[in-house]
């Protein structure tokens, strides 16, 4: 039996075919049902035990070489057709869903490019800051409540290394590095040791702007801020500025505008008052120039800062901040036609 393996093996390996009809008569010969290779495997158990290991062995490695041999013979004369058996290659092919751009993403960029068009620039800081930056340049007071571990996210014990609680310190920097005439928008991640809400996070994102020149007016705020006002909620869009208070402006003010929900009439977004707050604002105050270098009696300036989350969910009418950072793609999704 070990000579008749050894013989096919030989036979086996030197055959050719040269059509498929001789592949076919390969099968029926060696791996049909009556085929040789059968014929060897029921002769198997006649084998002495004491032979089988030995036998086995040649015989499972004929049964591979055979098999090996007859997938070889059936490439060779397989043809595209065949191949193909089956598929419909004229169907269109499975589309494949892009990526989007988040949403928070969608609005930075629409602000930026609404403050680009009137000669503004993107600057960025960074989001670890020291104290100056965030508080003492920008006239806080020592005992101000911003200051305390209730707001702000301190990295070590040392006070002076802290998540920045505003972009404000962006425009310090600015200021510190660069002459007048600045004009810039500071986008950006910002910290604040809040607790986490429907309406309030503790990582969000502001857009804050900063004009400094000779001459500059708070007329030229609120001109500014109603052209902004009108590009990102429609042309029909009115502002109000109330007064506010800000450590680093003077004077200071709180911009609403008509609620775009329902044209100011009063809805459940604008509380029935006709009114949304989106941003704080104000004249820079002097002692910011100075602080940083410049001089107060020559430059004014206007500043003005917004989250671009509250305005994201006032333009999309979300209800929940968390889904912002939920990364949920049924709710990504719905940005996707979105540019
Ligand atoms: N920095 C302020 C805040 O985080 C916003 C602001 C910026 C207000 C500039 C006035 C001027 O709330």
């Amino acid at each position: 039996m070990l000579q008749k393996i050894s013989q096919l093996l030989e036979i086996v390996k030197g055959f050719e075919a040269h059509n498929k009809e001789q592949v076919e008569q390969f099968r029926l010969q060696y791996l049909s049902k009556k085929g040789e290779l059968s014929q060897l495997f029921d002769m198997f158990k006649d084998v002495p035990n004491d032979q089988k290991k030995e036998f086995g062995k040649q015989l499972n490695f004929l049964k591979q070489v055979i098999q090996e041999k007859y997938d070889f013979l059936q490439s060779q004369f397989q043809s595209t057709e065949d191949v193909l058996q089956g598929i419909d290659i004229t169907l269109p092919e499975n589309p494949i869903r892009l990526g989007s751009n988040h949403p928070l993403s969608i609005v930075k960029n629409r602000i930026i490019e609404i403050f680009l068009k009137i000669g503004f620039v993107v600057s960025e800081g960074p989001e670890i800051e020291d104290d100056w930056h965030v508080f003492t340049a920008l006239n806080f007071p020592l005992e101000h409540p911003a200051r305390d571990m209730q707001d702000t996210f301190f990295i070590e014990k040392n006070p002076d290394v802290l998540l920045r609680t505003h972009t404000s310190s962006v425009q310090v920097r600015v200021m510190e590095h660069q002459k007048p005439p600045i004009r810039a928008v500071f986008p950006g991640r910002v910290f604040r040791n809040e607790a986490i809400s429907a309406r309030a996070h503790c990582i969000f994102h502001q857009i804050e702007g900063l004009y400094i020149d000779t001459n500059v007016s708070f007329a030229d705020l609120k001109q500014t801020l109603l052209y902004f006002a009108k590009e990102m909620f429609g042309v029909d869009t009115q502002i109000r500025l109330r007064p506010s208070y800000f450590p680093f402006t003077e004077p200071s003010a709180e911009m609403d505008i008509s609620c775009s929900i329902c044209g100011g009439k009063g809805c459940n977004v604008c509380k029935y008052s006709g009114w949304v707050e989106i941003l704080g604002c104000g004249m820079v105050d002097p002692n910011v120039l100075e602080n940083c270098g410049i001089d107060s009696k020559i430059y004014t300036g206007f500043a003005f800062g917004m989250g671009v989350e509250r305005i994201t969910m006032l333009k999309y009418q979300i209800k929940d901040i968390r889904l912002f950072f939920e990364n949920d793609i049924r709710f990504l999704r719905q940005f996707e036609a979105v540019l």
